[in-house]
């Protein structure tokens, strides 16, 4: 198989990563990738949006799929830009339709969605600058503390979970009234705030049947203890401690299988990655958010997880033969953790040389955020390297992780040197 594969973060990294084991794969290219993904394929320097280019790449080059990381081109319709152009229609897409993609690029579709098919998710209303005034009366109606969301992509910063009503006002008003996201914000949905604990939940469908992936926990705020600003992703760890038998057959139940079953019957395509944000209140899942996409870090533990063959699990989406595919998982642990830069999510430097990954050998570093000058590889992101590493417990893969990140050094490199932290003594 021919491959294509757009991005360039961790995630695609740990994708890249994962298709390089394949006994099907003839050449894997990633556009554009990173320092990293050239050890696994062919970087080539194409943005994931610019289809123009991409067409005219897969033609010359004789792609047979392209996996698509980001949300980005899935939101802008790169699924059916292939599908509509005869010239390119035969070349299989691993990402839902535009018109899919949506439960990711507008929280109302989403929303609305999950309410047709009764999927448990927060009681929630959708206003516009025409009825701000609803809003502020539906805010008052509401308990604090207050969760407002920017309907459409706002490079998750569209969220805003506030204590005073007062705050919650000025901020619809912001949002709405002033464009604070943009476009993005032209719509906002306010929605009861729910009090639990988070988990990431993946499954690949091919429209008709799905395969659960490795369930994942990602850590998003910059500070330990889950404190300060909201980042991409300081960490990931798999499996979820409390993500026991019974709970994931409440969320194969009444999340997954109605939503899969929900995208057939309202005749949405849908062949790909379908990413559950889920809180767990009192044992009981809730969809916080839908992703069009894997997560990241979140894909950093879940690839290495996966032990069967990535390529043969992508065929099947492609020839609608999912369900007669085979999906093993190891079951070991895996851990990741982040190495940012200084001063990030806010204002930081780029192009720091970074030190000691080739003597790596009890981790797999997925580079995030990096660029390459011969040689050398130097930081290029505010995430810049997610070191993931394999154990019996969690506990013990994460010793690893961090061990070998003790032996990488690049300047002002930050860590939070607690992942995992909440689930060592979570009950329920
Ligand atoms: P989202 O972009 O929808 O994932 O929201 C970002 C973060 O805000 C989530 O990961 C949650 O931590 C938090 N959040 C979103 N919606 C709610 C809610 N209804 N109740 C509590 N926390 C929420
Ligand atoms: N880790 C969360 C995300 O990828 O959106």
């Amino acid at each position: 198989m021919r491959v294509l594969l757009l991005g360039s973060g961790g995630r695609e990294h740990a994708i890249a990563w994962k298709i390089a084991q394949s006994s099907m794969l003839e050449q894997l290219f990633i556009a554009p990738g990173n320092a990293g993904t050239r050890n696994h394929g062919t970087n080539v320097a194409i943005q994931p949006t610019d289809f123009d280019t991409i067409k005219n790449f897969v033609l010359e080059n004789d792609i047979h799929v392209v996996v698509v990381g980001p949300e980005d081109p899935l939101v802008k319709g790169i699924y059916d830009f292939f599908k509509n152009d005869a010239q390119i229609s035969h070349i299989a897409v691993i990402g839902p339709s535009k018109y899919a993609a949506q439960l990711e690029g507008s929280k109302d579709f989403a929303k609305k969605f999950m309410q047709r098919h009764n999927i448990p998710t927060a009681k929630y209303a959708t206003f516009t600058k025409d009825t701000l005034e609803e809003g502020y009366a539906f805010l008052a109606s509401m308990k604090a503390p207050y969760v407002l969301k920017a309907d459409g992509l706002a490079a998750g910063k569209g969220v805003l979970i506030l204590d005073s009503l007062q705050e919650a006002k000025t901020e619809l008003k912001a949002m709405l009234a002033d464009a604070k996201f943009g476009d993005a914000s032209s719509s906002v949905v306010i929605e009861q705030f729910l009090k639990g604990i988070e988990l990431s939940v993946f499954v690949i469908t091919d429209g008709d049947s799905y395969k659960i992936l490795p369930e994942a926990k990602d850590y998003k705020r910059i500070g330990e203890g889950d404190t300060g600003l909201n980042t991409g992703g300081m960490g990931a760890v798999s499996p979820v401690t409390f993500a026991d038998k019974t709970f994931m057959d409440k969320i194969e139940n009444q999340i997954i299988i109605p939503t899969v079953k929900g995208l057939k019957a309202e005749n949405i395509e849908y062949k790909g990655f379908i990413f559950f944000g889920l809180i767990a209140v009192k044992g009981e899942p809730y969809v916080i958010e839908y992703n069009c996409r894997m997560g990241d870090p979140e894909t950093e533990v879940v690839m290495p997880r996966i032990k069967s063959d990535i390529l043969d699990l992508f065929e099947g989406v492609a020839t609608n033969t999912l369900s007669e595919r085979d999906i093993q998982f190891d079951q070991r642990a895996a851990t990741t953790v982040m190495m940012v830069s200084g001063g990030y999510p806010e204002d930081y430097e780029k192009g720091k040389p970074i030190y000691g990954l080739n003597a790596v050998n009890d981790s797999i570093v997925f580079h995030a955020g990096t660029t390459s000058d011969g040689p050398a590889v130097l930081s290029a992101g505010g995430r810049v390297l997610a070191v993931t590493s394999y154990g019996k417990t969690i506990d013990l893969a994460l010793s690893k992780s961090y061990n070998t990140i003790s032996n990488i050094d690049f300047e002002d490199a930050y860590y939070r040197k607690d992942i995992g932290f909440d689930l060592m003594n979570y009950s329920k």
